[in-house]
Parts: structure tokens; C-alpha cells; sequence
């Protein structure tokens, strides 16, 4: 088992990562304020894992309240918010009750925001079980749902009093999950660790062929990255770079899912195909080469992902990117590659090069 820690102060907590960790319920009890949890999951993951992980902590003498709800991105809504509350009261639990996410980023972000919220705030423990939960949205705190005219835009930051991520459920993940995964993962090495971004270049197939050995070191060094950098800036403030820089792609990528409808689009998928325009961008003022550019999009592809994005228009984008939550005072924040390895924030670029680089990168 590998143990990383996200250094908070006070709110420190571990990361474990490894196979066969959902029976590990001793490590999950040491984390509960009383021996009672709301096991939040879907109707995908539930049958897969839930009754291991709640036969386990029943043995240990842990009550479990399991709360099923509707899978899919276009269930991170209010009304599933609704159901966890619902069926919190139902069961009569109270502020010692944490709330444990078992299933992928919709999972975590849903019962996070859940367990932020409920009764002003009960424990919460990650439990992801997708690629793209393991490697990013189980860590760091940040819960919500979608609003239907942005990603995201009602949430609270809730950090977590553990993630377990075993790499085991990752067997039964789809392809195109996997994949999506894969987009979170290359942006580490994009941002911030290009020895990293090297390692993926070298070990793409395997990774791909899932290769246990090779996955659990592509989320330890993706946990290892993320915590690194909301240590360092927890609630996303600092002025320059920050935690803002794991939104590679992810202005553009909001603005095609939320441009085709939730769920049309994978999160990592729009991610990626965000990051090309990114890309794209850096390479029209002058910071990334057309070597890097093609460089990114080769280990995209490798992974399987979408190169091109959607033509929603370019003026629809820009509607669309005038809701992220990097903007400030009006002003759309980007971030893009000074070169590989090498991720700024930046809100100083000519709208006609963002309008360029978005018709160069869509399809049709
Ligand atoms: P997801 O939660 O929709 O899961 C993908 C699919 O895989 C779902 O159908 C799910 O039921 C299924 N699944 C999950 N685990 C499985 C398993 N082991 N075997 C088989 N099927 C399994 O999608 P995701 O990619 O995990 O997460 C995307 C969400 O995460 C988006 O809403 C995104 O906004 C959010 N996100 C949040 C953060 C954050 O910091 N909070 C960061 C990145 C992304
Ligand atoms: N996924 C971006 C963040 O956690 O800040």
C-alpha cells in the first residue's frame, strides 16, 4: 500500500492507494468520529462494491446507512443533493455520522457537497473508484453540482478525513473511462512535472493495457502533484498559478460539456480536447513549439482520446467561458503552457487569438 498525506494543519489527511484496500475497514474506522456511516454510491457501483466494503465495516461494528443514487454527470444536481438529505434525516443521522463516497468524481463531488452542508457540516471520506477520482477529484476538497448554465457552479470546498483508492476496482472500469482518466493524469506532467510527462510517454501502452504496477505509480505521482499544490494554495486564491493551473483545459473542457448537454462528453474527454485548445494557444503567442503541441497530442491520442473538440462556434465558447469560476472582475483567466512542464495563469490574451485557436482546434 502506498501512503501519501495532503498537508493541511489541522485538516491533514491521508492518501492510501493499492490493491484490495476496500476490506482494509480498520483503516477506514481509525478516520470515523462515532462507528456510524451514510455509504453514498450508484446504481453502477453499488453492485459492485458496496457489499464487500459494508460486510467489512459491520464486522467492525460500524453502522452503514447505504444512499443509491441515479448514475451519470447528468444527475449532479440538486435533486440528487436532495435524495442524500432525504435519506440522512430519514435515517435520524446526526453531526458524529460521516458521509463515505463510493464511486467516481460525480459520487465524490455529490455526497462532499452533501457532507459540507448536512446539519452545517458532518465528517467525509473518499473512496474513489474511477481512474479520474483516484487520481484528482477525491483529493483536495472541492465538492458541488452543475448549475444548468455552468460546470461546478454551486459547491463548497470539504476536504476529506481520507481517500482510499483501491486499484483493484479499476478492472471493472469501461475503456472510454480509463481514458478519460488518462486526461487528468498528462496534465500533472503538462503543468508542473515534465520527468512525469516523460514516464507517461514511456509506459502509455502499458498504462493503457492497465498494468497494475504501472497504475498505482501514475496515482501516486498524480496524488503526489495535487497535494503538493493545494497544500499550497487550498481555496484556489493566489494570484498568479496556484491551484488555478490544475484547470489546464478545463475552461475550454467545461464550455463543451456544458455546450453539448452533461454527460455527452466525458469530463476527462472535454479535458482533453481543452487541452489541445490550450495548447494551441500557447503555441499562437509564441510559448510552446508546433514539436510540443504535436508532442501532447500524440500521448493523447495514445490514450485514447478526443483531439478535436465540438464546433459549438467560436461565440458560443466564449459565452460559455465567460461563467468560469477563474473569471474575476470580468475578466477570463486562461490557463496556458509557457512551454512543457511549465503552466501559467494569464488573462492578458487578445480575444482574436483565443477565437483562432478554438476554430483551429474544432472538428467539422
Ligand atoms: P463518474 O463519476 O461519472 O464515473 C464514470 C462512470 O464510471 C460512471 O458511470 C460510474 O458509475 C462508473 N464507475 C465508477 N467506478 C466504476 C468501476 N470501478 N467500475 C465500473 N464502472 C465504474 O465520472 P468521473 O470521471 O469519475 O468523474 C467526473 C466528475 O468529477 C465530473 O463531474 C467532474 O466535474 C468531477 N471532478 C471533480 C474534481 C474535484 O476536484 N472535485 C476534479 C475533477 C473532476
Ligand atoms: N480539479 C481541480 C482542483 O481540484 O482544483
Amino acid at each position: 500500500m502506498r501512503r501519501l498525506n495532503v498537508a493541511l494543519a489541522e485538516r491533514s489527511y491521508p492518501i492510501l492507494i493499492g490493491g484490495g484496500l476496500l476490506s482494509r475497514a480498520d483503516e477506514i474506522l481509525a478516520h470515523l468520529r462515532i462507528p456510524r456511516i451514510a455509504l453514498v454510491s450508484n446504481t453502477t457501483v453499488a453492485p459492485l462494491y458496496l457489499e464487500v466494503l459494508a460486510a467489512g465495516l459491520e464486522k467492525v461494528g460500524v453502522g452503514v446507512t447505504p444512499i443509491i443514487l441515479p448514475d451519470g454527470e447528468v444527475h449532479k444536481t440538486w435533486e440528487s443533493l436532495n435524495l442524500i438529505y432525504d435519506a440522512l434525516l430519514a435515517a435520524r443521522c446526526d453531526r458524529g455520522t460521516t458521509v463515505v463516497a463510493l464511486g467516481g468524481g460525480v459520487i465524490g463531488d455529490l455526497a462532499g457537497f452533501a457532507a459540507a452542508t448536512y446539519q452545517r457540516g458532518v465528517p467525509f471520506i473518499q473512496i474513489p473508484t474511477t481512474l479520474l477520482s483516484q487520481v484528482d477529484s477525491s483529493v483536495g476538497g472541492k465538492t458541488g453540482i452543475n448549475h444548468p448554465r455552468g460546470k461546478n457552479m454551486v459547491g463548497a470546498f470539504w476536504q476529506p478525513k481520507l481517500v482510499l483508492a483501491d486499484t483493484d476496482t479499476l478492472r471493472t472500469l469501461p475503456d472510454r473511462e480509463l481514458s478519460a482518466g488518462m486526461a487528468e493524469v498528462i496534465k500533472y506532467g503538462l503543468i508542473r512535472d515534465l520527468p512525469f510527462l516523460g514516464w507517461l510517454e514511456a509506459n502509455m501502452d502499458g498504462l493503457m493495457a492497465r498494468d497494475g504496477e504501472l497504475l498505482a505509480h501514475a496515482i501516486e505521482r498524480s496524488c503526489a502533484n495535487k497535494a503538493e499544490v493545494v497544500a499550497a494554495d487550498e481555496f484556489e486564491t493566489a494570484k498568479d498559478g496556484g491551484r488555478a493551473l490544475l484547470n489546464l483545459g478545463h475552461t475550454f473542457g467545461h464550455a463543451i460539456e456544458t455546450g453539448m448537454g452533461y454527460g455527452a462528453w466525458l469530463h476527462g474527454e472535454a479535458v482533453a480536447a481543452g487541452t489541445l485548445m490550450a495548447a494551441e494557444l500557447s503555441q499562437r503567442l509564441g510559448w510552446l513549439a508546433p514539436a510540443d503541441v504535436e508532442r501532447i497530442r500524440a500521448l493523447l491520442l495514445r490514450a485514447g482520446l478526443p483531439l478535436s473538440a465540438p464546433d459549438l462556434g467560436a461565440a458560443r465558447y466564449l459565452e460559455l467561458m465567460s461563467h468560469d469560476k477563474k473569471v474575476i472582475a470580468g475578466s477570463l483567466r486562461l490557463i496556458l503552457l509557457r512551454s512543457l512542464g511549465d503552466a501559467v495563469t494569464t488573462a492578458d490574451v487578445p480575444q482574436e487569438k483565443i477565437v483562432a485557436a478554438i476554430a483551429a482546434c474544432c472538428r467539422g
